[in-house]
């Protein structure tokens, strides 16, 4: 099987490229497309015929998109509306990439693919737009959405807590907004497992167990042997430019119908921290 990434030098796109030893996998950066070209866009996809096209690529500064709206949603809604339309010109399937940020948060219960999406900020927006258009232009395709990301190839909310605290004597993080972080590794996996499957529609996928930021940043340090306290605040006192859905699991149950399960995200942390040792990032 022929599958194009298109997103292959991001945190997850990096992951994706090292977990997929198998099928042709074709990494594509911003350098072999900009996607919010059209023309660069088929001119990838022409050069390449992949039956599955798998977009990470995303423009994905929270606040940034609040600063910039324009920028997000020239990459995240235009950009993916010139992927679906390539892709349904000659034929291939997109894999496409969301964010648990296109719900409000008010939910009380783990979001379902088919619940109402209602962003709460431009990023949200913006990829909310992004999998209108994967719906609006393709005939075959899946959408999943993903939480609180981190991995060794990026720049993580793991990696700038342990960073704070060599600095910082006191950290001080958000208590009042629950999700479930997920490890890229684990989600690159499933990914490769869903493609195989030949999935389509929506499904979440996430590292199982939920958490608030703030027990998320007390097990990294726990794990990693610092000992800094860890002070709750809440989402006002943390004065983001972007508001954030203040609950925002997403149910495993459509995952679980391709028989695929993800670890709980506290068992993700120990490899995690091993790839920032063997990298120097952590010591
Ligand atoms: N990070 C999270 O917590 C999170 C949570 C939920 C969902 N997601 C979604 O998961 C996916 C991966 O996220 P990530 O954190 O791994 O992203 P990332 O590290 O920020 O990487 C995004 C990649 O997008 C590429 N890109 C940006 N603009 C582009 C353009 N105009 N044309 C082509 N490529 C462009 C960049 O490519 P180059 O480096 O080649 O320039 C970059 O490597 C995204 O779709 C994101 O929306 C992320």
């Amino acid at each position: 099987m022929r599958v194009l990434l298109i997103g292959a030098n991001g945190m997850l796109g990096k992951d994706i490229v090292q977990e997929w030893q198998d099928d042709e996998l074709i990494p594509a950066t911003s350098r072999d497309a900009d996607i919010r070209n059209y023309e660069q866009v088929e001119r990838l996809i022409t050069a390449t015929r992949p039956e599955w096209i798998l977009l990470t690529a995303a423009y994905t500064d929270v606040d940034g998109s609040e600063r910039d709206p324009e920028a997000a949603f020239a990459v995240n809604g235009k950009g993916t509306e010139n992927v679906a339309g390539v892709a349904q010109k000659y034929g291939a399937k997109v894999f496409y990439i969301s964010t648990d940020y296109v719900f409000d948060g008010q939910g009380k219960r783990p979001y379902e693919p088919a619940d109402p999406i209602a962003p709460i900020n431009v990023y949200g927006e913006s990829k909310a737009r992004g999998e209108q258009a994967i719906q609006a232009s393709l005939r075959d395709w899946c959408i999943v959405r993903t939480s609180w990301l981190f991995g060794a190839s990026g720049s993580s909310f793991p990696e700038k807590i342990l960073r704070a605290a060599e600095t910082r004597p006191e950290l001080s993080v958000v208590s009042d907004q629950v999700g479930s972080p997920t490890y890229t590794r684990d989600l690159a996996v499933a990914i490769r497992g869903l493609v195989h499957a030949d999935a389509r529609g929506f499904v979440s996928v996430t590292n199982s167990g939920t958490c608030s930021w703030f027990e998320f940043a007390q097990e990294i340090l726990r794990q990693a042997g610092k000992n800094n306290p860890v002070k709750p605040i809440d989402t006002v006192q943390a004065a983001r430019a972007a508001t954030r859905p203040a609950y925002s699991v997403l149910s495993p149950a459509a995952l679980h119908t391709f028989g695929i399960t993800v670890r709980h995200w506290r068992e993700a942390l120990p490899p995690y921290l091993a790839e920032l040792r063997n990298m120097g990032k952590l010591t």
